[in-house]
């Protein structure tokens, strides 16, 4: 009789992350908080690629919240002019690599410069279909639930969970089977707030400069350790074991 072969563990279909600690990283080399963000930038690059490498087929990150303008104006608009050059520098090889870019949140307030690197990385990306990379920007759960309900008020449509989920700003994709945040925290803040209703989650003392492949790869496997009820019993969700094979 040959050896039962282990079983892979489940790989997410969609991972969100909660990119936190940037700061702190930053802080901790005596470097202004901006360089922090900087590598926050090269360590979303290679999250992407693992995530890719590892069958994940779509990424969400949280890049600026709409709170996030309440920070010292010098930080905004150093995210702000981070934000615009790194699309201009990363599209092009995201694009060759099969990743298709989606940016979720208000519009309303960025920039000429930003509002066309982001039309302009949408358009190009647009039939890619390897990895979808929705980057969460000027966003917040509250915005994305109250702008999917005033849309169905504004065309008479009922209010409905199905109706809602179809009118939100990651419509487009299944819910997060795993939120990841770094940097220490135990909060949502106002991420997801509608998706992540069964999401499972993992917190990780990483500051997210320093997330790399090791940090994935035990948050992956700390998912398929997870039991996902969906509100129903354990007995229901188990997987009876197959007939013992002759
Ligand atoms: C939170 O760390 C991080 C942010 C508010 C910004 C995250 C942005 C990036 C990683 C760059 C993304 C860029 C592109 C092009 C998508 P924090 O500043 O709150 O860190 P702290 O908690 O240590 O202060």
């Amino acid at each position: 009789m040959s050896a039962p072969t282990a079983l892979a563990p489940p790989v997410p279909h969609h991972i969100a992350i909660v990119m936190d600690g940037n700061g702190r990283w930053a802080s901790k080399r005596f470097l202004p908080r901006i360089a922090g963000h900087k590598q926050g930038v090269d360590s979303l690059k290679r999250c992407a690629r693992a995530c890719d490498a590892r069958g994940v087929k779509v990424l969400t990150v949280f890049a600026f919240s709409s709170e996030n303008w309440q920070r010292p104006v010098e930080e905004v608009s150093g995210l702000m002019d981070l934000f615009a050059v790194a699309l201009g520098r990363e599209v092009p090889q995201l694009h060759a690599d099969g990743v298709q870019l989606r940016f979720i949140g208000e519009r309303v307030g960025l920039s000429a410069r930003v509002l066309q690197g982001i039309e302009k990385a949408e358009a190009l990306t647009a039939p890619n279909a390897r990895l979808i990379l929705n980057i969460c920007f000027n966003y917040g759960g509250r915005w994305d639930i109250v702008q999917a309900a005033a849309r169905l008020a504004s065309q008479g449509i009922a209010v409905t969970e199905q109706h809602l989920s179809q009118a939100m700003a990651l419509a487009h994709v299944p819910d997060p089977d795993l939120v990841i945040r770094t940097g220490g925290e135990w909060r949502i803040s106002n991420f997801l707030l509608w998706q992540s209703a069964y999401s499972e989650f993992v917190f990780t003392d990483k500051l997210w400069p320093d997330f790399d492949e090791t940090e994935l790869d035990l948050a992956i496997a700390a998912f398929g350790r997870r039991e996902r009820r969906f509100g129903k019993t354990s007995d229901q969700v188990c997987i009876p074991p197959s007939p013992a094979v002759a």
